[in-house]
């Protein structure tokens, strides 16, 4: 079959992967979410292709890129094409507390790559492994429990569990519930911030050395405000960080059941499927999110099944209030 040579298959086809003439965004179709095609990481990638990946960024909040094929440095060169590498904040945190901080589940001792894995020291898959082991990890944004939240996380997939094992990923638009807040909801949560408890992990794991709060008071842990505007698009998101059983996160200035009540409303307003959608992994993919303006959410993984990623963070800024 003879083909135009002019036409764009025939110039996708001939052009050099990571150009602009390979490069396609694809919509998940649901509240968030995009794949992006014709982009091999582990190839240089051009200035014009940085720039159009960092726009779908923007206008989906997740990305998926399929198929690659990549090592740690590479891994690093791509979450670098979004921003500068943020220390995981649970390290941090303990650096900070004082404690003696476990870098086993850092890759080569590197403070930019984190290991999440399902494995015990013996390599083996486990439920609890110290870090998020096999458990479900429930609707959250990653770190708000510090002052500097990180802007974004990349997750690139090693292993994983046979179809059926578990450890689903979804991602939630944190746009779309601030937009659609009912009236009275919106003006109740008008001005206010919440203090991010900082006591367990994004497993719901207590952190090592700390205590688990008593009462509000004890609950340690910075404040942001309940809505922030995305520095890149300017929009205004939800911004509800974890929850836990009380006493936990706690909106400042409210007597407790009055925190409590509005935390409930917004919590099940802001997880509604319909603001949400799921990957289930294959290796060699490769997911993007943004912490501004999402959540996410991880199924438990089957104990007899390896699941291995690894994963940057990408530092962010303070959130900042609409207000
Ligand atoms: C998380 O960061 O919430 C868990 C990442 C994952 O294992 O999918």
């Amino acid at each position: 079959m003879q083909t135009n040579p002019h036409s764009e298959t025939s110039r996708a086809r001939q052009a050099p992967v990571n150009s602009m003439a390979t490069f396609q965004v694809v919509p998940s179709g649901a509240a968030v979410g995009a794949e992006i095609r014709g982009v091999d990481l582990s190839q240089p990638v051009p200035e014009d292709v940085k720039e159009a990946l960092r726009k779908a960024w923007a206008d989906h909040m997740v990305l998926l890129v399929r198929g690659q094929t990549i090592d740690d440095d590479q891994l690093e060169q791509a979450s670098l094409i979004f921003g500068p590498a943020h220390e995981p904040a649970s390290r941090q945190y303990h650096v900070d507390a004082g404690h003696a901080v476990d870098d086993s589940f850092m890759v080569s001792k590197r403070k930019t790559i984190t290991i999440i894995s399902n494995l015990d020291a013996n390599g083996n898959p486990v439920m609890d492994n110290g870090g998020l082991g096999s458990y479900e990890v429930v609707w959250h944004t990653d770190n708000s429990y510090v002052k500097v939240p990180p802007a974004g996380g990349m997750l690139y997939s090693l292993e994983i569990p046979n179809e059926g094992g578990g450890g689903d990923k979804s991602f939630n638009n944190q746009y779309m519930p601030y937009e659609e807040l009912p009236e009275d909801l919106k003006r109740a949560i008008e001005g206010k911030s919440q203090v991010h408890d900082s006591s367990r992990n994004s497993a719901g794991v207590l952190r090592r050395g700390v205590n688990l709060p008593t009462k509000p008071e004890e609950v340690e842990g910075p404040t942001h405000p309940l809505v922030r505007v995305h520095p890149v698009t300017g929009k205004r998101a939800l911004y509800l960080g974890r929850r836990r059983v009380w006493p936990s996160n706690y909106i400042v200035g409210l007597p407790n059941d009055e925190s409590e009540k509005l935390l409930d409303r917004l919590w099940a307003h802001a997880t509604q499927p319909k603001y949400a959608w799921t990957h289930k992994w294959k290796v060699g993919d490769l997911l993007l999110w943004d912490n501004r303006c999402c959540m996410h959410y991880r199924t438990e993984v089957d104990t007899k099944q390896r699941r291995v990623m690894h994963r940057t963070t990408i530092k962010g800024e303070a959130p900042g209030a609409p207000w």
